[in-house]
This record gives C-alpha cells, sequence and structure tokens, in this order.
C-alpha cells in the first residue's frame, strides 16, 4: 500500500475505508471484515458515527497485526473542551478495544474546538495517539490553528471530490505542512457522478469504472481517500486502483468539473452551526 509521510514522521496509508452512515452494527462489521480482507488497512470511523464497536469487532476478529492497522475515529462536539475530550477519547479507545489510536480528528471546527485540541496535544504526547488532525478546517480556521496550536494538525479531513476539488485549500495546507484528506471522496454519489460521461469515458480507455477513475485522480494528487460502500463488490472495486494511472491529459479533463462549492454542506451557513451543535451522541 502506497502511503504519504505525515508532519510528524508518521506513514499513513493513502487509502482507507469508511464507514460514515453504517449504523446496523452487523452490516458494519461484515463491511470492516470486507474492507480488511481486501487489503485496506486504514479504517476510517467517528464517536459520531455510532458504530465504533462494530469496527472495533471486526478489527479484533481479523486477526491482523495492530501495527499494520491504521485506525482513525474523531472526537464529536458534544465532547469538545479540555476534559470532556479527555473523557470522549477514552470512550472510543474501550469502544474499539484498542489502547491506542493512529490519528484522532476534530470531527467540526465548533464549539471549544481549543479546549478539546490541547487534550488531543497531551494525548498525542503521552502516546496515546500517533497523530493528531482536524475536519471541516476551511483556510483561515486552520492556519489560525496553525498558528495558536503548540502542535500542527497533521491532516485535515475535508470534503473533496472532482465537484469541490479545495485547489486553494490544498496550497495552504501545503503551506504549513498539513496532510489533505479527503471525505466523500465519490461525491457522495451525487449529481448521478457515477454515470458521469466524461468520467466513463476516461475510465473506458483503462478499462476501469468512474469510481476507480475518481479514486485514481485523488491518489494522483496526493490526497488521502477514504471511500465507503456497504456491498463487498464495490469495497474491492475500489482499491484496485493501484494499476494504472491517469494521463495529464486526463487529470486536467477532471480539473475542469470543478465548481469551487460545496453542493453536500455550507459550513458558513448559520443554520449548519445550529443544526451540528444540535446533534447529540450521548446524555
Ligand atoms: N469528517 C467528516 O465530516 C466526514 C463527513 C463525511 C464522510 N466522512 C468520512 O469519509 C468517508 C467517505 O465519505 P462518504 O461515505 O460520505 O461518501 P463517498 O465515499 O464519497 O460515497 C459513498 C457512496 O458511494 C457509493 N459507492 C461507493 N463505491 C461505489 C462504487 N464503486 N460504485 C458505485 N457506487 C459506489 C456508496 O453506496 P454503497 O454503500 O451502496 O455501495 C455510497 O452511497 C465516510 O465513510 C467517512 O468515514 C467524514
Amino acid at each position: 500500500m502506497k502511503t504519504v509521510k505525515l508532519n510528524n514522521g508518521v506513514d499513513m496509508p493513502i487509502e482507507g475505508f469508511g464507514v460514515f452512515q453504517i449504523t446496523d452494527p452487523r452490516e458494519c462489521e461484515e463491511a470492516v471484515t470486507h474492507a480488511l480482507n481486501a487489503g485496506y488497512r486504514l479504517i476510517d470511523t467517528a464517536s459520531a458515527y455510532l458504530n465504533e464497536e462494530a469496527v472495533g469487532k471486526a478489527i479484533q476478529k481479523s486477526g491482523i497485526q495492530r501495527e499494520e492497522l491504521f485506525i482513525t475515529t474523531k472526537l464529536w462536539i458534544q465532547d469538545y473542551g479540555y476534559e470532556n475530550a479527555k473523557k470522549a477519547f477514552y470512550t472510543s479507545l474501550e469502544k474499539l478495544g484498542l489502547d491506542y489510536i493512529d490519528l484522532y480528528l476534530l470531527h467540526q471546527p465548533m464549539s471549544d474546538y481549543y479546549g478539546a485540541y490541547r487534550a488531543l496535544e497531551e494525548l498525542y504526547e503521552e502516546g496515546k495517539i500517533k497523530a493528531i488532525g482536524v475536519c471541516n478546517f476551511y483556510p483561515e480556521r486552520l492556519v489560525d490553528l496553525c498558528i495558536n496550536a503548540k502542535i500542527i494538525p497533521a491532516v485535515n479531513q475535508i470534503e473533496c471530490h472532482p465537484f469541490f476539488q479545495r485547489i486553494e485549500d490544498m496550497k495552504t495546507m501545503e503551506e504549513f505542512g498539513v496532510q489533505i484528506e479527503s471525505w466523500g471522496p465519490l461525491a457522495e454519489g451525487q449529481k448521478d457522478i457515477f454515470n458521469n460521461p466524461i468520467l466513463k469515458e476516461i475510465g473506458d480507455q483503462y478499462n476501469k469504472t468512474v469510481a476507480q477513475v475518481i479514486l485514481r485522480w485523488h491518489v494522483q494528487r496526493g490526497v488521502v481517500i477514504i471511500p465507503k460502500s456497504s456491498k463487498k463488490e464495490r469495497i474491492e472495486e475500489n482499491f484496485n486502483i493501484f494499476d494504472f494511472e491517469l494521463s495529464e491529459n486526463d487529470m486536467k479533463t477532471i480539473l475542469d468539473m470543478d465548481l469551487g462549492y460545496s453542493e453536500t454542506i455550507d459550513h458558513s451557513s448559520p443554520d449548519t452551526a445550529k443544526w451540528l451543535n444540535s446533534y447529540k451522541i450521548h446524555d
């Protein structure tokens, strides 16, 4: 598996498996098992996905050596602030059945995220987390955190796909040494992307599917990807992207698909802040 080197020297697989919206525990455990069997070693979950226990079960059942795995989970807004963050970290650790996390991320730039981030920094220094980072930080939030935090985040996990390519965001991340990781790498299937004629035509040249073209495009841009699927064949298909290379021309063609904004979520909207803050994952 190709890896990227994070700003603290940790190697992170360039492709992993995401489990957002796989809420049924049996389905989640099965999907992660398929992913591990297919060769994925990075699993991306979150306390807010309510499936850390199912992910943990699949990991334990796999018998794969802990050092071979790269497990990401995330802290939800409800648990922000220094004290709460520490408590929530240990809850996630227990649910996953692990004694350390490879990458622990702040899920949203909301509420007391500085307090929460200080807890992450301490847990990192204690060796409980191999790398710390954030999600959904737009450039101005990210730069502010990079300037003021003791430890620069290793990763920023943000929405990124052919319709929202984050070109300017990537420049800022590069400047501060923050690795971009794409959520929604397949645009969550929006705009009928799997039937997009431009991407289909590119795929036909290599005998690859639209999903494989998109995922390969990300990898060639140096973007870490964590596609989600509940279907075994698609899980395998999405991993089978390391035996071909898109041409410069293909890359340019996909560049033209960028809308430059998200059609999924508007982080600058007051309604988004209200909605995210109102989502509770425990009493
Ligand atoms: N940090 C954050 O705020 C945040 C937000 C969203 C997501 N994430 C993470 O990023 C991961 C990926 O994002 P995502 O799950 O939102 O979206 P995604 O991976 O872009 O797309 C998943 C959708 O595409 C379908 N799909 C997957 N592979 C396919 C294929 N080969 N052919 C056709 N359809 C295919 C899936 O359907 P089936 O399941 O039916 O195959 C599902 O509907 C998540 O699972 C989560 O770990 C993080």
